[in-house]
């Protein structure tokens, strides 16, 4: 049997769509209750209770269009290349401006660290700029260049994904006495890490289909 045969590709075809489902099943899921969040707070730790005091609409807006946002990024681009790209994408983009504009505010609030606070700020400043680069060079015919951007800002988008899963895992392996420190440097990790390494591998494969 041939390594193209249709019976091949199948098998290797299964895990992918395995891992892809969990995937978005856990991308659902933290929209949803990031989305639910936004009116029942009530089991949130100290430091995110009192900037739902201090933000009492800010916050929530903010959770309800971040939230949103993981599931309108990955339909806007698994929808390329049908008619309904454009309608999503004008979406996507107007709930990434809410979410990215709330978060700034939302992060120095009482911060839990300057460097925290910073780490966020950067990350919406870098979220909105991509987003507003792919549009700019989609506006001027440039396809690539707003693939490229619009990936790197799904990776920023991603981050809010990893922020949650990298303290999970602190809460369950780490020392808490550390809590701070580790907190300051998540907010800056979870999403530069995903930035980074979607460059590199978009950058790899670049080179490997350039014409020698
Ligand atoms: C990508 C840019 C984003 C930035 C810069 C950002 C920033 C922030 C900040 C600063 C906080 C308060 C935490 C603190 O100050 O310690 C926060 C909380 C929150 N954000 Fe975002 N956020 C972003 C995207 C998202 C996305 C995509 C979601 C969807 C899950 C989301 C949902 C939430 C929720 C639910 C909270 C409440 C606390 C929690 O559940 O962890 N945000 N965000």
């Amino acid at each position: 049997m041939k390594a193209t045969s249709p019976a091949n590709v199948a098998i290797y075809r299964w895990p992918l769509v395995l891992i892809i489902t969990i995937i978005m099943l856990f991308v659902t899921y933290t929209a949803i209750r990031a989305m639910s969040e936004a009116y029942f707070s009530d089991g949130f730790p100290e430091a995110l209770a009192i900037k739902v005091e201090l933000l009492p609409l800010i916050f929530p807006i903010h959770m309800v269009a971040g939230g949103l946002s993981l599931l309108l990024v990955p339909a806007t681009i698994y929808l390329r290349r049908t008619r309904f790209h454009k309608f999503f994408g004008r979406i996507a983009a107007a709930d990434i401006l809410v979410a990215g504009i709330t978060a700034p505010f939302v992060a120095w609030a009482v911060p839990v660290t300057i460097i925290s606070a910073a780490g966020f700020t950067a990350q919406s400043v870098a979220w909105m700029g991509l987003l507003a680069a792919g549009i700019w060079n989609i506006r001027n015919g440039r396809v690539k260049a707003h693939q490229t951007c619009m990936l790197l800002m799904a990776a920023v988008t991603s981050g809010a994904l990893f922020f949650r899963i990298f303290l999970a895992l602190w809460a369950r392996f780490g020392d808490h006495h550390y809590f701070n420190d580790f907190y300051a440097l998540n907010a800056w990790i979870a999403w530069s890490i995903p930035l980074v390494a979607v460059l590199v591998f978009h950058r790899l494969r670049e080179r490997t289909n350039s014409p020698a």
